[in-house]
């Protein structure tokens, strides 16, 4: 299944299960080599990441807890530089190493917000893992620890990601075709 519709958009597949599946086992090596000894938190963000969530923690080999917030930044397919909490906080962080699990990083809004919102609550460290970026949209501010797969400046679809709200459940990514 090369070519999708959603709404009324087609897109095409862009990277496929396998590629993802390759870029997902990477971070999670890195994260059970550099986590070695430690129990982080993994803070994942609604609703997008999901996917990325179930799939990396099945190879997280260290002891670790996972939990959610949800926000959001995008309407349709481009992002309104506006972000919204739907869901917040609940753990205690204090003291904690923190992952932030993004499933992409385009302008890094999104991120800069969270970490700010955390590093009020005194964690130990905050480190960032996401399955895809950006880099012509991202601003730079924060440093992303881990990134699976950097990606054009195109609006894509599929493993978690939507648009509006189709599409989370292809197991590839797909772009859109203008
Ligand atoms: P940022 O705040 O601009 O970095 O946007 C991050 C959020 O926007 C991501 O967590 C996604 O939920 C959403 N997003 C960014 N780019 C895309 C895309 O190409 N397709 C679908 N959602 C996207
Ligand atoms: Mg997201």
């Amino acid at each position: 299944m090369d070519l999708v519709k959603l709404h009324d958009k087609q897109f095409k597949l862009a990277i496929s299960p396998e590629q993802v599946r390759e870029a997902v086992s990477e971070i999670a090596w890195k994260i059970n080599r550099d986590f070695s000894g430690e129990s982080p938190l993994f803070l994942s963000i609604l609703n997008g990441s999901f996917m990325f969530t179930a799939d990396l923690l099945k190879e997280i080999k260290i002891d670790c807890q996972v939990s959610f917030v949800k926000l959001s930044s995008y309407d349709g397919s481009a992002s309104t530089g506006k972000v919204k909490e739907l869901i917040g906080l609940s753990e205690n962080i204090n003291g904690r190493s923190v992952i932030i699990l993004e499933d992409i990083v385009d302008t890094g809004t999104t991120l800069e917000c969270l970490v700010k919102q955390i590093n009020q609550h005194s964690p130990k460290q905050v480190r960032i893992a996401t399955l895809l970026l950006k880099p012509e949209a991202f601003s730079g501010i924060i440093h992303i620890d881990y990134v699976g797969i950097e990606i054009p400046n195109d609006f894509i679809v599929g493993y978690g990601l939507d648009y509006n709200e189709l599409g989370r459940n292809l197991e590839g990514i797909y772009k859109i075709i203008e």
